[in-house]
């Protein structure tokens, strides 16, 4: 594995297939760069805390760093490329594109964190400008992120192939995040319950196909140990509301336990009679 802090033609020469990271590294992350290696092309991870996708200061500088811990295990996985760029490389004086992520990018997590999505996919863009790769993973348990990330290809017309890879949950449910580090003990068995609600969500829906049952089992959950941000199903074509002929859904969550915000998702086929 090469750790390389700027990309050169050497590696451009590769057809490279890219994961980006904020690191503190999962198994999450580690079932994508798995696919990765799948590709049979030179995979590339990337570390990189992006300030910009921070709507506070304070989150972002406790957002975990396990760098020394994480190069040990990407060692082990044989990658091609470890890219742990310095921050005035991703946003030079010069100048670089600011991306706006437009009105889906302004709900959900966009609307509880202003300007999240459009550092997102500032930096997912420089990324992809710099190390211009042939497929690039990412992960469905950021629904609304990987949808913002197609929807940017698809208009930029980028050559790149997304890939997409199942969420990675622990033998309880609870699906894996870098964030639930900052978690207590007790924290993270009240986390448990996230996935406990998408499920339940999913059942009541799937038995009195009513889009108005959200906001009941929202303030039925809410209570001292968990706060429900949103609590939404949304058409996976459109990450809008679902529609007559809608017939794939995500039921998409953003709670906040010991003022750790933390999402999960489910998505469904509805069966039709
Ligand atoms: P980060 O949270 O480190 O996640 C990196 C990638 O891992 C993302 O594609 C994310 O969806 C995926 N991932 C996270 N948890 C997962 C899980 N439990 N199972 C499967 N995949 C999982 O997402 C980001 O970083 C950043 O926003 C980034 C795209 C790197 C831009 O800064």
């Amino acid at each position: 594995m090469k750790i390389v802090k700027e990309i050169d033609q050497n590696i451009l020469n590769d057809e490279i297939c890219l994961i980006p990271t904020m690191g503190a590294l999962h198994e999450g992350h580690l079932s994508l760069i798995k696919k990765g290696k799948e590709s049979g092309l030179s995979t590339m991870v990337t570390i990189f805390i992006n300030e910009l996708q921070f709507d506070s200061k304070e989150d972002f500088s406790n957002y975990p760093s396990k760098i020394e811990d994480d190069i040990k295990t990407l060692d082990n996985l044989d990658i091609d490329y470890l890219f742990i760029p310095e921050n005035n490389y991703i946003y030079p004086d010069s100048g670089f594109e600011k991306i706006d992520s437009g009105p889906i990018g302004k709900k959900f997590e966009g609307n509880s964190r202003p300007g999240h999505f459009d550092g997102m996919l500032t930096v997912v863009n420089r990324l992809f400008q710099l190390t211009l790769p042939k497929i690039a993973i990412f992960g469905k348990k950021d629904a609304q992120q990987l949808f913002l990330i197609k929807e940017m290809v698809n208009k930029k017309n980028y050559p790149i192939k997304i890939i997409e890879g199942l969420t990675v949950r622990d033998n309880l449910g609870l699906a894996l995040s870098s964030r639930n580090l900052l978690l207590s003990k007790y924290g993270e068995e009240k986390a448990r319950l996230i996935n406990q609600i998408l499920n339940h969500s999913k059942k009541e829906f799937c038995e009195k196909k009513d889009l108005n049952i959200f906001k009941k089992l929202k303030s039925y959950y809410s209570d001292g140990d968990i706060e429900i941000d949103y609590l939404a199903i949304v058409d996976p074509e459109t990450f809008g509301d679902p529609l007559e002929k809608t017939e794939n859904y995500i039921i998409i969550i953003a709670a906040y336990i010991e003022n750790i915000r933390l999402i999960d998702n489910i998505e469904f086929k509805l069966e039709r009679v």
